[in-house]
């Protein structure tokens, strides 16, 4: 590891919220780690790991479920040595009126880190409501607290994401990343479209959102996208033609995701009408006959869990190309890095 020592201070105590707050050196630095502690996990298993977070305890506070970043970061503390509690917010205090700080406080009290996830139905889908009250924690919490899925982002998962498809392609600068909107007959939130735009405009890919009208992301993040793409030397393009994206593509995500309209109105006052939406889209299904127009080499991936035969056939998601169950399993270390460099595991 070639991590510099600067970086690795800075980041202890540091939240994670947003992909966006890191430095690159920082995400790289996780990147790394996530890589190191992948490999000795497989030469030595779980015993070749270091204790790293010996007697430390992240505190993981769930509004939503969860079928896969409850069980990474909970494995990643066992094999870090330390304990992870999982808490539902139903069975806190806060529906009685306790205040979100005395939350936040107590669990800086009894943990050394925090997790939250707070999305979709968990908040009627509107945009920016589990943001606020991850915001809050982080305001009132003297320990990290680290974002495990709100209604903007996905952090960590946009980590395991990137770190999956480098090992994959190798250098991914200029390589063409699709993210292609796809229909589902349930509504789903922007939280892992936004992250995977952000880190792989961050890392230099060429990035094409291919989705309906209505169905544009939010404008803080397609300027943070452009932005990145402007610093990073890669580039951000939306069109509304998904054949037409994935000519060339080296990296395809058929993911479903909400219209800006349900995002603001939220689904108890506009999710019928949102329904019937989706409906007129029912032909954006990543298609076995699609995958000859990407790359010869070209890979699917996806953050799950994948609606099969709605978002992408069945037979996409199992062919050669699918790197769903590596990038799972990729997801577990880079959490296993957050939760070490955050929590002060190194130093
Ligand atoms: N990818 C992901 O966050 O999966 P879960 O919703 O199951 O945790």
């Amino acid at each position: 590891m070639v991590f510099l020592k600067s970086t690795i201070s800075d980041l202890v105590g540091k939240d994670l919220v947003t992909t966006q707050e890191w430095t690159i050196e920082e995400l790289r630095a996780a990147i790394e780690l996530a890589q190191e502690l992948k490999r000795l996990y497989y030469y030595r298993g779980a015993k070749g790991l270091p204790n790293y977070l010996e007697k430390k305890t992240f505190i993981m506070l769930f509004y939503a479920p969860s079928t896969r970043t409850r069980a990474a970061f909970e494995t990643a503390m066992t094999l870090l040595g330390g304990h992870a509690q999982y808490v539902e917010a139903r069975m806190t205090r806060v529906k009685e009126g306790e205040a979100l700080k005395d939350l936040a406080k107590m669990y800086e009290i009894f943990g050394n880190g925090v997790g939250i996830r707070i999305l979709d139905k968990a908040i009627d889908y509107k945009y920016g409501e589990g943001h606020k009250v991850i915001r809050e924690f982080a305001k009132h919490a003297r320990v990290p607290v680290i974002n495990m899925a709100d209604d903007q982002e996905h952090p960590t998962q946009a980590l395991g994401d990137i770190m999956t498809v480098e090992e994959k392609l190798g250098n991914v600068e200029g390589k063409k990343f699709v993210i292609m909107w796809a229909y589902a007959p349930i509504i789903r939130g922007y939280c892992s479209i936004n992250a995977d735009m952000l880190i792989a405009t961050r890392f230099g890919m060429d990035v094409v959102i291919a989705h309906p009208p209505g169905f544009e992301l939010p404008e803080k993040y397609i300027e943070w996208a452009k932005q990145n793409a402007k610093e990073s030397g890669g580039s951000v393009e939306f069109v509304n033609d998904y054949r037409e994206a994935l000519q060339g593509a080296h990296v395809v995500f058929p993911r479903s995701w909400c219209s800006r309209k349900l995002a603001e109105l939220g689904a108890a006052a506009f999710g019928k009408e949102e329904l019937e939406i989706y409906k007129k889209y029912r032909d954006w299904r990543l298609k076995v006959e699609d995958l000859d127009l990407m790359d010869d080499h070209g890979i699917i991936t996806h953050v799950l869990p994948v609606l099969r035969d709605y978002e992408a056939d069945d037979a996409v998601m199992d062919s050669s190309r699918s790197v769903i169950y590596e990038q799972a399993e990729n997801n577990l270390f880079t959490k296993a890095a957050i939760l070490v460099l955050t929590m002060g595991g190194l130093v």
